[in-house]
């Protein structure tokens, strides 16, 4: 039967993709959210840029993307420290 079968792919793929966060894990055990937002961000459309959005735009971006891009809630807290580092203004 078909199915049960692409019942399991589907557990597959879902899993390989949990388990693909942890090649983002830095040294000091933290998620790399730099790198994870322009692999995963950028995996559909050319990521934006941090100054393209403020602190209060990106929270909302993040929640609403996040999900698409396979980011669970620590992965979406690790982006969203890297788009809201502060910076300089320009
Ligand atoms: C599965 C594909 C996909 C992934 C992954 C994805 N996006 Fe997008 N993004 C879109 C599409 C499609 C649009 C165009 C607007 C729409 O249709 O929702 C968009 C638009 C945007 C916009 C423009 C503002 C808006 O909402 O229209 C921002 C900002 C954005 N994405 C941020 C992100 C961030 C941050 C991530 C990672 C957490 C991300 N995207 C991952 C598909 C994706």
């Amino acid at each position: 039967m078909l199915r049960p079968s692409l019942l399991l792919l589907g557990v597959a793929v879902m899993i390989t993709a949990c388990a693909s966060l942890e090649d983002y894990r830095l040294p000091d055990g933290r998620l790399d959210g730099e790198r994870l937002y322009a692999k995963r961000c950028g995996s559909c459309h050319e990521p934006f840029a941090r100054e393209d959005y403020g602190a209060n735009e990106w929270i909302g971006h993040v929640e609403h993307y996040g999900p698409r891009a396979g980011l669970n809630a620590e992965a979406r807290a690790a982006v969203l420290l890297w788009l809201c580092e502060p910076r300089q203004a320009r």
